[in-house]
């Protein structure tokens, strides 16, 4: 028997459309369509990709959207001015600073300028403080994201051990809280953690977010535990493909045939015999992340709008 496979796709699918409906709801009384704007500094190729479904994803359900693109020579200061005249442009509901940031850029002295009303990534410290006293306020996507795969799953949280492999502002610290938020007993690991599969071991929840492919093996996992796989990498040889799925897999087939082949922060071929459930990669995490961006964008537009905001 192998792990139950948590579909990121249908739960993103579910939560996609609420968010279109929600849209109706405004433009049926009066209101103007949410409107997000993304900022894209540098030339990271992964980002461009992630910045491109972000856009796409805003025009499936109706949200408008702007790429800011900061090219050519940059000076760390041109990735704030832009924030700041996003914060003052009325018809702006959310900012989206994709990260990383070129190295020329500090990126604390941007996350920390954006209006925390228009911080649909919940990275400003007013949104983190909202967080962690479990006040209203934008909550980041992925952690989020995670939260509505295990709910909508009908994965029960309360009381169990949920273990966080992980300490990023971005994921591993609001993902720690909202699982307390629910209840359970949590535990931060990290790449300093002594005897992390023995830890590791005693979760019921186990997330794992280090950004090292197929990181997790079977000596990590209580049987029947739940794993989510936060990470995203793209495999290189057919010997990582081989052992990462197996030697008669479609993923092997498909490297060998030129195709691009991804694997997470989760060995799939070891886990999944051992795990209860696991969220596969692609189409687990990643697809929620982007939900829940358009979830926020929703919500900002309307407390924007003077309406309260929804859960
Ligand atoms: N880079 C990778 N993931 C994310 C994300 O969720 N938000 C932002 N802003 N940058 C990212």
């Amino acid at each position: 028997m192998g792990a139950r496979v948590l579909d990121g796709e249908v739960v993103a699918h579910a939560i996609r459309q609420e968010v279109a409906a929600g849209v109706a709801d405004l433009l049926a009384r009066g209101k103007p369509r949410p409107r997000l704007v993304v900022v894209l500094s540098g030339e990271n190729l992964a980002s461009q990709v992630y910045v491109r479904n972000k856009i796409k994803a805003c025009e499936q359900v109706g949200i408008d959207s702007e790429l800011v693109r900061l090219e050519g020579n940059l000076d760390g200061g041109r990735t704030l001015s832009t924030v700041q005249s996003l914060n003052d442009r009325s018809d702006v509901d959310g900012i989206l600073v994709q990260l990383p940031l070129p190295e020329d850029a500090d990126e604390t002295r941007v996350l920390h300028a954006l209006d925390p009303g228009k911080d649909v990534d919940g990275l400003h410290p007013e949104n983190v403080g909202k967080l962690v006293e479990g006040a209203q306020g934008l909550r980041p996507c992925t952690p989020s994201g995670i939260m509505e795969l295990l709910q909508r799953s009908g994965i029960a949280v309360e009381g169990t051990h949920a273990l966080v492999v992980g300490r990023s502002n971005i994921v591993g610290k609001p993902m720690s809280m909202l699982l307390l938020h629910a209840n359970a007993t949590v535990t931060i690991c990290h790449s300093r953690t002594r005897d992390l599969p023995h830890l590791a071991r005693s979760a019921e929840i186990l997330v794992v977010a280090v950004g090292k492919p197929a990181f997790v093996t079977e000596e990590f996992v209580k049987p029947g535990a739940t794993v989510v796989d936060v990470g995203i990498h793209r495999i290189v040889s057919p010997g990582q493909a081989e052992d990462f799925f197996g030697a008669g897999s479609r993923q092997l087939a498909a490297l060998k045939s030129g195709r691009s082949v991804l694997v997470g922060d989760v060995h799939p071929r070891r886990v999944k015999p051992r795990a209860g459930a696991l969220s596969p990669v692609p189409g687990g995490v990643g697809p929620l992340t982007i939900a829940c961006l358009l979830k926020n964008t929703l919500q900002a537009a309307r407390v924007h709008r003077g309406l309260p905001a929804q859960r």
